[in-house]
């Protein structure tokens, strides 16, 4: 999980020239064949129609799909918007430092996104969430001036989706001055901060996602101790060190509805926020080593749908994910990750109504898949992939990363994520600004 940039390279839009010449000919009377709105006009192999209708620009979303849509401009027809970077490589995505067009300019993305089978909708098209993991923005006590910067970073390389945590427990206050924390435990009562070194902090990153037209995915905790997580809910209230209690005892499930509640109903009609996640990395068997010895697929599975539905029950605009692994629960596979051992099944996590799409995370040298990272991690996009078509509901690889050959790894994982059909993915992780 080491911090490295994740670049976007886009080819030059097509139909600038194009339009030009079709405003001309419109004086003509020449009737010729041009895209309506919503149409596709452009993107990579794209052999059809590359000319919009009269009002429409022909707008890149990413270098798979451009779209006609209503000018915002003056110069409707002539004018051509994109919210890519320019790069001097080729290929879908780039491991160099680009620069940012100066004149690109984003299409602003109003609504709330939906699932539309495989795929995600936004004000009527579809949304593929590209991007990038930055647990750091809201946790760093940035100002919104460095908060804009990185978000400037992130989205001046193609990114419409950043995820970070929604979540940071401290015990007994802040451990320095001007940290951020989200809620503060004194013994077992828990106490959320909505000032400004809390709640009000976490405003700021979403007002600075918005006015750089990224939507967010936001986890509301942790299985790790980064930032508190499960484990402080589980050591406050039980005394316990049991990691695994927090799926399953009533108090510390109470506690954690408590923190959703506030959290959640504050941005419920937020329309920057695209998805909440349970937590991050969802397992059995705790940083603490011990576990019940009965924390099973079933269990966690139980726990996802209890905290989807109560989250739905709060808030019906936003998807809900379980912010997982993706690890499968079939014993008898061969590697690890498929054997159910962590607690996850993930087909069985997709057929959870309250829960909008499927997540998964590909660590394959973490997980002990050192003999071949990039062909296993390959077969695990693939995998998932089929799992997405088989529940009809979206499904991203929403963290991932190899510490040696990422050029090659990565150019590997994303021409399958792209032939599979998986419908988006965001790296571990991105910016320009981290604080390490
Ligand atoms: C924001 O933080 C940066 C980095 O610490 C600092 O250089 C800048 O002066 C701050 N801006 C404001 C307006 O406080
Ligand atoms: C923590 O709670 C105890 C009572 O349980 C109370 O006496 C104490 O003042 C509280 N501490 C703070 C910092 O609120
Ligand atoms: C998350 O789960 C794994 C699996 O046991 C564990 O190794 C890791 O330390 C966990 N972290 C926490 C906080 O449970
Ligand atoms: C998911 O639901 C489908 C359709 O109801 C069912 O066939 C399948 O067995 C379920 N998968 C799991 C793992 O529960
Ligand atoms: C990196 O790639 C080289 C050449 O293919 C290979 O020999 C080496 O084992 C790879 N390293 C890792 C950690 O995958």
């Amino acid at each position: 999980m080491s911090g490295h940039s994740h670049l976007f390279s886009s080819e030059p839009p097509l139909c600038g020239a194009m339009k030009t010449f079709l405003t001309l000919l419109a004086f003509t009377s020449v009737a010729l064949a041009v895209v309506s709105e919503y149409g596709q006009c452009g993107g990579q192999n794209w052999a059809g129609e590359t000319t919009c209708a009269d009002g429409l620009a022909c707008t890149s979303y990413n270098e798979y799909y451009s779209q006609c849509i209503k000018s915002t401009s003056s110069a409707a027809t002539t004018s051509t918007t994109t919210i890519k970077a320019s790069s001097t490589t080729s290929g879908p995505f780039s491991t160099t430092k680009t620069t940012a067009s100066s004149s690109a300019t984003a299409v602003p993305l109003t609504g709330y996104v939906k699932t539309s089978g495989t795929k995600f909708t936004l004000d009527g098209k579809v949304f593929t969430p590209v991007g990038q993991n930055s647990y750091w923005v809201g946790l760093s006590s940035y100002n919104t001036t460095v908060m804009d910067l990185a978000f400037k970073d992130m989205t001046a390389v193609g990114a419409t989706v950043v995820r970070t945590w929604g979540f940071n427990e401290v015990v007994g206050g802040p451990a320095y001055d001007g940290q951020i924390y989200y809620q503060n435990w004194n013994g077992t009562t828990p106490a959320i901060n909505t000032g400004s070194d809390g709640l009000a902090s976490f405003d700021n990153v979403v007002a600075t996602a918005k006015a750089n037209n990224v939507k967010l995915i936001v986890a509301l905790t942790n299985n790790w101790s980064d930032y508190g997580g499960m484990d402080v809910y589980v050591k406050q209230i039980l005394g316990s060190d049991n990691h695994d209690l927090f799926y399953t005892d009533e108090k510390v499930i109470a506690a954690f509805k408590d923190y959703i509640k506030t959290f959640v109903t504050r941005y419920k009609d937020e329309t920057t926020i695209m998805a909440w996640e349970l937590g991050n990395e969802p397992r059995c068997r705790g940083s603490t080593g011990t576990s019940t010895g009965t924390c099973t697929p079933a269990i966690l599975t139980a726990w996802a749908k209890d905290i989807s539905a109560y989250i739905k029950s709060l808030d019906s605009n936003h998807l809900v994910a379980l912010g997982d692994e993706g690890f499968y629960n079939q014993p008898s596979a061969p590697t690890y990750p498929y054997q159910g051992g962590e607690g996850i099944d993930f087909d069985a996590n997709l057929n959870i109504s309250t829960l909008d799409f499927g997540t998964f995370h590909s660590y394959p040298i973490s997980w002990g898949q050192t003999s071949d990272p990039q062909g296993w991690g390959t077969q695990w996009i693939t995998d998932h992939a089929a799992s997405m078509k088989a529940a009809n509901k979206p499904v991203i690889i929403e963290e991932f990363g190899v510490d040696a050959n990422q050029t090659t790894v990565y150019t590997a994982w994303y021409a399958e994520i792209e032939s599979s059909g998986l419908t988006g993915d965001l790296i571990w992780q991105a910016g320009s600004y981290l604080p390490t």
